[in-house]
């Protein structure tokens, strides 16, 4: 079977971003499959994505079967974005209480996250040493950059753009797709 990148978006107002990345994706014949936190649907409808990405999109674990395990087996390369201080606090410590967590546990494929906060958050004693944790863990970390974050805040914590994180997640896609 043909795999597909799989990417998870999480609650933070970045997200409006990951809309274009996903339409750039299918432009180039490359139809993400996405899924959600139920806090990120609050920021963006399921429906965008499906229809910017032409794939079903999965926000609840409970919908059907074992819903992480059909994600690890279609997954060409998993990516986080925008990833907030929870998910990251969370994937870090071995937490799986939602689909997206569980998913991440569940992955055999390169994992790429893309941390997307307040300045004050990123720089936290425990968002820096759960990103610790993850990079000895393997997982790929798009730092943010430095800049104005949509609070007015000035400092580290804007997620990368959003061409970066299509470059890395095509490099592994097209390394992984059969
Ligand atoms: C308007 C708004 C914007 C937010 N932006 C961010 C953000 O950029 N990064 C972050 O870590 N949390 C942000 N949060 C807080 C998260 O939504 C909150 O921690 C939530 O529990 C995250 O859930 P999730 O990781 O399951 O999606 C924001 C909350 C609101 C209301």
């Amino acid at each position: 079977m043909k795999k597909n990148p799989v990417i998870a978006t999480t609650g933070s107002i970045a997200i409006y971003r990951i809309c274009d990345l996903v339409r750039n994706l299918s432009k180039k014949g490359v139809y993400a499959r996405i899924i959600m936190t139920k806090n990120a649907t609050r920021f963006i409808s399921p429906i965008t994505f499906a229809t910017l990405s032409n794939k079903k999109v999965i926000v609840d674990e409970w919908d059907e079967g074992m819903l992480h395990i059909d994600l690890k087996n279609e997954a060409s390369v998993f990516t986080i974005a925008p990833a907030t201080a929870n998910i990251i606090g969370k994937i870090a410590n071995g937490i799986a209480d939602d689909l997206v967590s569980s998913t991440y546990l569940a992955m055999n494929v390169p994992v790429i996250i893309a941390p997307a906060m307040n300045p004050n958050m990123y720089l936290s004693k425990a968002v820096q040493r759960n990103l610790k944790l993850l990079k000895e863990d393997g997982v790929i970390i798009l730092d943010p950059t430095h800049g104005e974050v949509i609070c007015g805040d000035i400092g580290y914590g804007k997620m990368i753009d959003i061409e970066t994180i299509e470059k890395t997640i095509l490099e592994f896609h097209y390394k992984n797709e059969f």
